[in-house]
């Protein structure tokens, strides 16, 4: 298949509310979503994400708000006339059908008969690595393979949009993992604009080429997943999108430093200039480093209370005598014998302590 590189392919928010009843599930969404883009709804249980991906895809229709696909208005157009193949969360393949009648299900609505339909499903089925199952019942594949089936049907009516809610939700984890990666790659031999929705923060992370983090029906930031998990923009997406530890403080100017004095005595420097009064610090578990009580670390000094080995890598927690331990996780190797009981001190560079002003104990995300 040519990958649709020229014509423009990008999905337009504008504004979008989404009502049930009383029920707001989406609320004055606005996203600009790039042609090409592979770009990713995250959010927990309930936030909205396939109410909103519907939306796109024509199952729902907004209360309020528009959305474009490719530079047209598509809110009076219906799903099967709207350029978007959807993967459906929990979505099996029809059970009574074989795997080429699966994959070929949306082509004739689509007035795709003959040969042209034989092409694509043949397509499809070499893009999901499936060629010569098309005989096969479901119930004689793998959950891999049919799921598969199910992306291979979604992808043979070529869509401009890909839209797909949690899709390898169902798997196991290393087959999660295997299928992440194939999807990865097919979208990007296909250049195909996708929306993604899924409630896993590596799996975002790793696939996304920008996030779009959601909590009760509205959008709380949009970034790549660099920005996102360095510099998130509040303490609910920061605590929802990686491991830390998250403690409370008072900032104040010392020397034209950022100092955050916290509850045990002891202080940090961070790199945020303007910031005073009462603010929560966050430290990523791997920012952190083990070292020699040496003057000019910023850092902190207690007891390891726990060690787990991750394999690569190994987590402790250090009870520093505040709200709770801190997580510190370093690579195994060259890590020397560092045991539960020690008394240990840790380094974090100013940059790479996040901090955020106010002394809520609720993180809104
Ligand atoms: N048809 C409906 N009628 C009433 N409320 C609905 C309907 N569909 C969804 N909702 C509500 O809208 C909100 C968003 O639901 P949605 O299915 O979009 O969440 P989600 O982010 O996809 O969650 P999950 O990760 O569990 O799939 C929820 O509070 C849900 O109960
Ligand atoms: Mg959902």
């Amino acid at each position: 298949m040519s990958a649709r590189t020229t014509d423009a392919a990008g999905v337009e928010l504008s504004d979008v509310t989404i009502k049930f009843g009383d029920v707001v599930a989406v609320s004055q969404v606005d996203l600009r979503i790039r042609s090409g883009e592979f770009f990713t709804l995250l959010g927990p249980s309930g936030c909205g994400k396939t109410t909103l991906l519907r939306a796109i895809a024509g199952f729902n229709r907004q209360t309020q708000g528009s959305i474009e696909l490719a530079g047209k208005i598509v809110d009076a157009i219906p799903a099967h006339r709207r350029d978007t193949g959807m993967v459906f969360q929990n979505y099996a393949v029809f059970p009574h059908l074989n795997v080429w009648d699966n994959v070929a299900y949306g082509l004739k609505p689509r007035k795709i008969v003959g040969s042209e339909a034989d092409e694509r499903v043949r397509e499809a089925l070499s893009m999901v690595d499936l060629t010569g199952y098309e005989k096969r019942q479901p119930k004689q594949l793998s959950g891999g393979q049919q799921q598969r089936v199910v992306i291979a049907r979604a992808i043979a009516i070529r869509p401009s949009v890909l839209l797909m809610d949690e899709p390898l939700a169902n798997l196991d984890a290393k087959l999660r993992v295997r299928l992440r990666n194939d999807l990865r790659r097919l979208q990007e031999d296909l250049g195909i604009t996708t929306i993604y929705v899924t409630h896993d923060q590596e799996e975002a992370l790793t696939l996304s080429d920008r996030i779009a983090v959601m909590s009760a029906g509205k959008v709380m930031q949009v970034g790549t997943p660099d920005e996102i998990y360095d510099a998130p923009a509040s303490r609910g997406v920061a605590e929802f999108i990686g491991e830390g530890t998250f403690l409370r403080g008072i900032a104040e100017q010392v020397d034209r430093q950022t100092v955050v004095q916290l509850a045990n005595g002891s202080s940090l420097t961070v790199a945020n200039e303007a910031l005073t009064g009462p603010v929560w610090v966050g430290m990523r578990p791997h920012d952190m480093q083990i070292v020699e009580a040496r003057h000019g670390a910023n850092g902190l000094r207690g007891t390891i209370v726990s060690r787990s080995y991750l394999g690569a890598s190994v987590q402790f927690m250090v009870d520093c005598g505040l709200e709770r331990p801190v997580m510190i996780q370093r690579y195994a190797h060259g890590l020397g014998k560092v045991s539960v009981g020690d008394e240990i001190m840790f380094h974090i560079d100013p940059s790479r302590v996040l901090t955020f002003p106010g002394s809520d104990e609720k993180a809104e995300l």
